[in-house]
């Protein structure tokens, strides 16, 4: 006998505080960068609760880790559900976890209602969604659909420790390899599901539990160096000065006062400093910083990139110092897929949830997999919109409801015609 698969929502939000006891920090949040020690505990935490589930478990060359709930047809593309389970260096204990624990919860409650469906279905964690610790962001998604990785991430070094990208890649592997399969990169996929906290206050505001992502904005990172010369602090002139810092200010304060007033949907953010040699008494050699820019129209990012590049150059030219200006990540804004949102529409409606359409404002790893099968999102509010933050907080009825709109989803996305 079989009975109709629900949510186990103590089981959710107990595993919710065990992933947030990795990597804990001490203001309530998590710093679990990708491929760090606290990431490789989670992914082991995970597999654990996987194989006693009697799941499977693969990984693949990008450290993107599966595990699989067996179909009635085992050769059917599988439906794969899933976020990441890396974080910011003072991140919260939602942004990723949650999306990836819920698949879990749907998986185990599958199970527990002893429910096979007829494809197989696939929990996955994918590797560097962040980007904070190499960039881009989502390169385990954006290698998976690829179906490569890109030759010039090996050599990337962590900016805190050094550590080489590919080290560390082959190190995470490395360390669960004796007790998980390998799987290849980019293996056919009927649809992908990916829960995830608004990280803005929209659904909060209007008291909205469900948001249904129809699509994501574009986002643009820059790494911009300027180079001047250092030199004595009480000696040197105006005059004799070249001093890049003074130059990435002047064009920093100018974009401050103008991508964004003038324009409501543009983000600009800088979010990483720094000047070499960073003595008190010497002008400055080196100033950096990076940019990141979103829009949801990729014409406005093109003007947009156009005239922070404009205003660098000029700020560059006045201070006389160089200017080097390297792009890390190019994501264009994505639409997702008109059946898999109207999935989306009708579980709700069979489950009674009100919700929201929205463009998400983050990025995720479903704007990469949107390249490869019908993809689509599901968001939950968080308090105060606050995320990338570690007091993120998600209400526990709203990650209860959010895991049974991802059931709800799941149905459908089993059973939907140019779906399934
Ligand atoms: C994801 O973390 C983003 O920066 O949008
Ligand atoms: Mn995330
Ligand atoms: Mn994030």
């Amino acid at each position: 006998m079989t009975k109709a698969p629900e949510i186990d929502g103590e089981r959710l939000l107990a595993r919710l505080d065990a992933f947030a006891g990795i990597g804990a920090t001490a203001g309530g949040g998590v710093n679990r960068q990708t491929l760090t020690r606290g990431d490789r505990e989670a992914r082991a935490l995970l597999t654990a609760l996987a194989k006693a589930r009697g799941f499977s478990v693969f990984q693949d060359d990008m450290a993107n880790l599966f595990i699989r709930m067996e179909g009635r047809d085992s050769g059917l593309p599988p439906l794969l559900i899933g976020s990441h389970l890396d974080s910011q260096p003072s991140g919260g204990r939602f942004d990723g976890a949650l999306g990836t624990l819920t698949a879990f919860e749907v998986l185990e409650s599958l199970a527990d209602a002893g429910f096979q469906p007829e494809r197989s279905v696939e929990v996955v964690a994918w590797t560097n969604e962040e980007g904070c610790r190499y960039a881009p962001g989502c390169m385990g998604s954006r290698a998976f659909v690829d179906g490569a990785i890109p030759a010039e991430w090996a050599d990337l070094l962590a900016g805190d420790d050094g550590a080489r990208f590919d080290d560390e890649r082959l190190a995470t592997i490395e360390a669960l390899a004796p007790e998980v399969g390998h799987r290849p990169l980019g293996f056919p996929v009927s649809a992908y599901l990916e829960l995830h906290i608004e990280q803005g206050p929209s659904l909060e505001s209007e008291q909205i539990p469900i948001g249904i992502v129809t699509g994501v904005q574009g986002t643009r990172w820059l790494e911009v160096r300027f180079e001047g010369q250092t030199a004595h602090a009480g000696t040197t002139a105006l005059q004799y000065r070249r001093d890049p810092l003074k130059a990435l200010t002047t064009a920093l304060s100018g974009l401050y006062a103008t991508v964004m007033p003038d324009d409501a949907d543009a983000r600009f953010t800088v979010g990483r400093l720094a000047v070499t040699p960073g003595s008190v008494n010497a002008i400055p050699a080196t100033a950096s910083c990076t940019v990141d820019l979103r829009h949801p129209e990729v014409e406005i990012l093109d003007q947009l990139e156009t005239a922070i590049r404009d205003m660098f150059e000029d700020a560059a030219k006045a201070a006389a110092t160089e200017l080097s200006i390297r792009k890390t990540l190019e994501m264009s804004p994505v639409r997702f897929s008109e059946a898999a949102v109207e999935a989306l529409h009708t579980a709700a409606s069979t489950i009674g949830f009100e919700t929201k359409a929205m463009i998400s404002g983050a990025f995720h790893d479903a704007l990469f997999l949107s390249q490869h099968a019908p993809s689509v999102m599901i968001f939950v509010p968080c308090r105060d919109g606050l995320s990338h933050n570690e007091a993120e907080f998600v209400e526990p009825e709203d990650c209860i409801a959010g895991a049974q709109m991802f059931m709800a989803a799941v149905t459908e996305l089993l059973t939907k015609p140019g779906i399934a």
